[in-house]
């Protein structure tokens, strides 16, 4: 029997059988994935100096990976390497849409990135972003008072990371 599913990182919904493996918006793991009815889930946080400070670096660093990944989508010359980079540029515009929440934005900013023809280039900067990424979460995860800011860094890291062996697997088979 089909149930209502949310994840608790990002809050968005999803109806199937059994709890997805990773949330299919913000690519959060399992641990994180309750039905609906049973959790809550908040963006209203009170930020202090630093959180507020990480939570628009973050903002920042999700809104140009998203960019990066859409243009590589369009221009890669791999079949696989344009629906790799589609599914992550949706994934880090989801991340952005949870920092544009938390930091109670009307909306996220714009930002356009460039990207290249080569399959190889675009893994290799995704590799770069994904590991700039990484260590800026696990950085803002030990600096975060709060416990729901804490959360969604370190949830963060788990995502970047799956990312990250995305490219490493690939680069690595060439
Ligand atoms: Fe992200
Ligand atoms: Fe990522």
């Amino acid at each position: 029997m089909v149930k209502l599913w949310r994840c608790q990182i990002c809050g968005d919904p999803y109806v199937g059988d059994e709890p997805p493996a990773n949330c299919p918006f913000c690519g959060a793991h399992k641990k994180y994935i309750f039905e609906a009815k049973k959790i809550d889930v908040s963006f209203d946080v009170r930020l202090n100096a630093k959180d507020k400070a990480n939570a628009e670096h973050a903002l920042e660093v999700e809104v140009s990976n998203a960019s990066f990944y859409f243009c590589a989508a369009g221009k890669t010359d791999d079949a696989e390497g344009k629906l790799l980079f589609k599914a992550l540029g949706k994934v880090e515009a989801e991340h952005a849409a949870i920092w544009k929440k938390i930091l109670k934005l009307q909306t996220i900013p714009d930002k356009k990135e460039e990207c290249r023809i080569a399959n190889k280039d675009n893994l290799e900067e995704s590799h770069r972003r994904e590991d700039r990424a990484i260590e800026f979460y696990r950085k803002a995860a030990n600096e975060a008072t709060d416990l729901r800011i804490k959360q969604i860094f370190v949830a963060l890291v788990e995502v970047e990371t799956d990312h990250l062996e995305l490219s490493e697997e690939r680069l690595g088979a060439r």
